[in-house]
């Protein structure tokens, strides 16, 4: 039955796809749940958004999105305690950075109502569908494109906002080898680098497949004029423990300002861990991991929460990481999804 929740409009599925989901193994992102959030952007301003079944959309062959990439996003997640409550992890960050992103892409900035109601409405609908299961959680990808008209190579005059949720498990499935780049850029200073833009993981899948053909599942970027300073992995942002000291680079123009490495920082420090936010330089890596003092490698992100790193290529060159029995990204996961999932208290305010 349609209803209305928060003030947004829902229309129910007259169907559901729950039945065919197996929640004990789920890939990431590859099941969608029956409804979604629509907005659209139209005669100048956002129109009120409606949850609406999950479907397929329409749109001219010469919609802007097309033919030149005007889209922005966010990934965030769902998840339920022991008690089936629902919580979410920071979400004013998350719809906070897709206005930062879509300012930077020309597109316009959507109302905090719409994100917050519109999200909390689509997620009383499908509540079913975030998972109960350790580990997993209902993966939520808010999006904006253009979806205007026409071969001008100028703003789109409409856009769409969408919010779709996949019940996901890991995005890797074990410890993940990286290569250090040295030929590709993935941004420079004054580009896209800092947004959640499409094109910007677009641009990375090239080079990536060629490290999947030497045996790496990730890139990991460096500055794009030296080459020099180790910034993200694309997928998530990086982390290096040098001897017991925590690095991670900076955020910049270049580098995304994630929001669960932010959080890693913060809880790093609360816990009395050494943690250092500076330019990281590929040679140091490389010293310390021949003289034996780099301990851990992972990456964070939303997706990939904290994923450990087994080793790095570079310039033709593999090393592998120590396997430590007790190590920083296994101490810290756990804390961060305890928090999360409301195992523990939280003592930074995060869970929402
Ligand atoms: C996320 O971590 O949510 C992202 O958006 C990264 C994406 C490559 C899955």
């Amino acid at each position: 039955m349609n209803s209305i929740i928060n003030d947004i409009e829902i229309i129910k599925s007259e169907t559901t796809k729950i039945h065919d989901v197996d929640f004990d193994n789920l890939a990431f992102g590859s099941v969608f749940s029956d409804h979604m959030l629509e907005c659209n952007f139209k005669d100048g301003k956002w129109q009120a958004p409606k949850v609406v079944p999950y479907q397929a959309i329409s749109l001219d062959p010469s919609a802007k999105i097309f033919h030149y990439g005007q889209s922005v996003f966010e990934g965030m997640k769902a998840y339920k305690d022991a008690n089936e409550d629902v919580y979410l992890f920071r979400p004013l960050d998350n719809f906070n950075r897709l206005n930062i992103s879509a300012k930077r892409l020309a597109i316009p900035e959507l109302p905090e109502n719409y994100f917050m109601d519109g999200l909390k409405a689509l997620l009383e609908v499908d509540k079913e569908w975030i998972p109960k299961q350790d580990g997993s959680s209902l993966y939520i990808r808010p999006f904006i494109f253009a979806s205007g008209n026409g071969f001008h190579a100028s703003p789109a005059n409409e856009y769409k906002f969408l919010i779709c949720t996949a019940p996901s498990g890991s995005y890797f499935s074990g410890k993940v080898k990286v290569l250090i780049e040295q030929t590709y850029s993935r941004s420079a200073n004054g580009g896209v680098g800092f947004a959640k833009a499409g094109g910007n993981y677009a641009g990375q899948f090239y080079p990536t497949q060629l490290a999947v053909e030497k045996g790496y599942q990730q890139v990991i970027w460096t500055d794009d004029t030296s080459h020099e300073y180790i910034e993200e992995a694309g997928a998530m942002n990086i982390f290096v423990r040098i001897n017991d000291t925590l690095i991670t680079a900076p955020t910049s123009d270049r580098i995304l300002d994630g929001i669960t490495r932010k959080s890693i920082v913060e809880l790093a420090k609360a816990e009395g861990i050494d943690v250092e936010v500076r330019k990281l330089s590929v040679h140091e890596v490389v010293e310390a991991a021949k003289n034996g003092s780099l301990k851990e490698m992972f990456g964070a992100g939303t997706a990939a929460v904290i994923s450990p790193i087994s080793g790095f290529g570079y310039k033709d060159e593999d090393f592998e990481l120590p396997e430590l029995e007790e190590t920083f990204a296994s101490f810290l996961k756990k804390r961060i999804t305890d928090i999360q999932t409301n195992k523990v208290e939280d003592p930074f305010g995060w869970r929402y």
